[in-house]
């Protein structure tokens, strides 16, 4: 494929705006965002309710199209490829952490943190041993066989951030990570992606709180739309 080269990940979006349109009401989440991240970075976004940063995030993780503008990875515009290669492009180089979570209800945790891998084309035993390895990594083993419905919300955001680190991203992009997690636990998950982020993958990061800002070495300010600091 195209972009099995792939090996630096710079990731840049480019005057983008994207408007949601709801019968004839629209919002405008984002009016013309130009944003340069660098292979290897740390950013956080940061902003008030409502300013964006979750459409942002959508947009850079090729989960949304935006309505005007381009996302480059590498240079190259990944706005105008099919929706296969984009999951693709996503599941191989990029880790995503919901916001609120999203896991399959239907599976339990080791399965939602082994599906990427599934995708993948990973094996069925190297994928249950690694997503074993990475629900001890935030401290989740004990709830390997538990469904989504029978963990907190905290513990949910634990899966969903092992199951982000699945396929070993270039890029992780994390909406509020640390939002439901008492301190303690979400020192460990900051910690977490600390490392991965030494280790070399880029890492975008929402949040409110300014202990995960202290991570990054840039932090972009969003309001209503816009890139203001
Ligand atoms: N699917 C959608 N349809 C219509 N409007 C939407 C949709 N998703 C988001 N919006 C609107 O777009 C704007 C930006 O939303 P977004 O979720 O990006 O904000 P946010 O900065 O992440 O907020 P929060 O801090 O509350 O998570 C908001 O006004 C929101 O109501
Ligand atoms: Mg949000």
């Amino acid at each position: 494929m195209l972009w099995m080269g792939v090996r630096m990940m710079s990731l840049v979006a480019e005057n983008v705006t994207k408007v949601y349109r709801k019968g004839s009401s629209q919002v405008h989440a984002l009016r013309g965002v130009t944003l340069e991240i660098q292979d290897g970075e740390s950013v956080a976004v940061m902003g008030p309710s409502g300013s964006g940063k979750s459409t942002l995030l959508y947009v850079l993780g090729l989960l949304a199209t935006p309505t005007s503008g381009r996302v480059l990875i590498d240079g190259r515009n990944v706005t105008v490829l099919d929706d296969i290669t984009r999951s693709s492009l996503r599941n191989k180089y990029i880790g995503f952490v919901f916001q609120s979570y999203n896991l399959l209800s239907g599976l339990t945790a080791l399965d939602n943190v082994a599906l990427p891998m599934k995708y993948a084309g990973i094996g069925a035993r190297m994928r249950r041993q690694r997503a074993m390895e990475l629900l001890k990594m935030v401290g989740l083993e004990h709830r390997a066989n538990h469904y989504p419905s029978e963990l907190s919300g905290g513990e949910e955001q634990r899966v969903a951030i092992a199951r982000a680190l699945a396929n070993n991203p270039k890029v992780i992009l994390a909406d509020e990570p640390t939002g439901n997690l008492d301190s303690a636990t979400g020192k460990q998950i900051l910690a977490l992606l600390s490392e991965a982020n030494a280790r070399g993958t880029t890492l975008v990061v929402v949040t409110h709180d300014p202990t995960v800002a202290d991570i990054c070495t840039r932090v972009v300010k969003l309001r209503d739309g816009m890139i203001v600091d």
